[in-house]
């Protein structure tokens, strides 16, 4: 017997303000047509001024418990990941614990910029097939506006706000690729891409939060190589191959991007779940949003086999595999 993580919750939750491409061209020598065709985003959700990530992140969080018909006393730990969190300390994901009510177990926050939510995903997996923990729950939440430079258009027009969380539970399976649940994990770093995407402050440095700094045109380069990469380790490492995928859940940074992995994987677009056009970049929120809203769509059917995969300030990358 094997013990598998399996997803038996999902839910998500974007905050009310959509802003569209167009709010941009009143400030910026910018054009919906520019963002569109360079990246494929239309739009995206801004946080409240009052709205913290803890805040999107319960509201995502009790929407999988919901999807799970659990309550938080089932929960063993909550893993938050987010580069945005409301305060240095402590973390958002024990504020997450403390407005659920959960009283036992444990909670942190896991800081891989956009590759955050599959980083929480193995982390998870781990303490549940080492027998750590028997239910997790794994938000992805961010308020990225609050780091944008609204005077730099290379950067400003590509994020968005939004949590996305999923709850993962040990069950039994035969150890074969034909098992539910998480299948493989394949995580990478390279800290000397640093300056690629970086925010320029922080508590040790300038004291100050700082904003967002990206060289996209070279990130660009990175992100189409190593991501191919590391889908097909992963699907090795579970014994599958790319042709026994059924959906690509692709963190959800550029349209040229996500297309440019699924042809590398020899699949067409719609295996492809995009969610980019109504989110924009949510960084580690994007990958549990699109699964949640996927799934609300009734896109999943029991046993297919999903593939997640991202990149993100580190550089850090990574993908998982799991059968639905
Ligand atoms: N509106 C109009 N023009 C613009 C805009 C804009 N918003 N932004 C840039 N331009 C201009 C540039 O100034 C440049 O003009 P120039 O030729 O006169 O110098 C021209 O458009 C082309 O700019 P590029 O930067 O070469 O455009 P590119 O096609 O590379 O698209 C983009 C830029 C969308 C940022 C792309 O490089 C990209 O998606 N990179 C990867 C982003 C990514 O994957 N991030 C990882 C995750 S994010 C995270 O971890 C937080």
């Amino acid at each position: 017997m094997t013990v598998r993580a399996v997803v038996c919750g999902v839910g998500h939750y974007l905050p009310e303000r959509v802003v569209p491409n167009a709010e941009f061209e009143a400030s910026l020598e910018t054009s919906d047509e520019w963002i569109r065709t360079r990246t494929g985003i239309e739009r995206r959700h801004f946080a409240a001024d009052d709205q913290t990530t803890s805040d999107l992140a319960l509201r995502a969080a009790k929407a999988a418990l919901a999807d799970a018909g659990l309550t938080a006393d089932d929960l063993d730990a909550i893993i938050l990941a987010t580069s945005t969190a409301d305060l240095t300390f402590p973390s958002a994901a024990t504020m997450v614990q403390a407005a659920l009510g959960m009283k036992s177990g444990f909670a942190f926050d896991l800081q891989a910029v956009c590759a955050g939510f599959v980083y929480a995903m193995a982390n998870a997996n781990a303490m549940i097939i080492s027998g750590q923990a028997q239910r997790v729950l794994v938000i992805g939440a961010e308020t990225f506006s609050r780091i944008l430079d609204f005077t730099d258009r290379t950067t400003c027009v590509l994020f968005g706000d939004g949590a996305g969380a999923v709850i993962l539970e040990a069950a039994t399976g035969k150890g074969t690729s034909e098992d539910r649940g998480i299948l493989a994990t394949d995580l990478h770093s390279d800290g000397t891409h640093r300056n690629l995407l970086y925010v320029d402050g922080g508590v040790s440095t300038t004291g100050t939060s700082g904003v967002l700094k990206m060289q996209g045109p070279e990130l660009f380069k990175h992100a189409v190589i190593k991501l191919a990469e590391t889908a097909l380790a992963s699907l090795e490492k579970a014994g599958l191959s790319p042709d026994q995928l059924d959906w690509i859940v692709p963190h959800q940074a550029n349209i040229r991007i996500i297309s440019g992995t699924a042809k590398k994987l020899g699949l067409s677009m719609d295996h492809v779940v995009l969610t980019l056009q109504d989110h924009g970049n949510t960084s580690a929120a994007s990958i549990p949003l699109a699964l949640s809203t996927a799934k609300a769509e009734g896109k999943f059917k029991p046993g297919q086999v999903l593939l997640m995969e991202a990149i993100g300030g580190g550089l850090a990358w990574g993908s998982v595999v799991l059968r639905w």
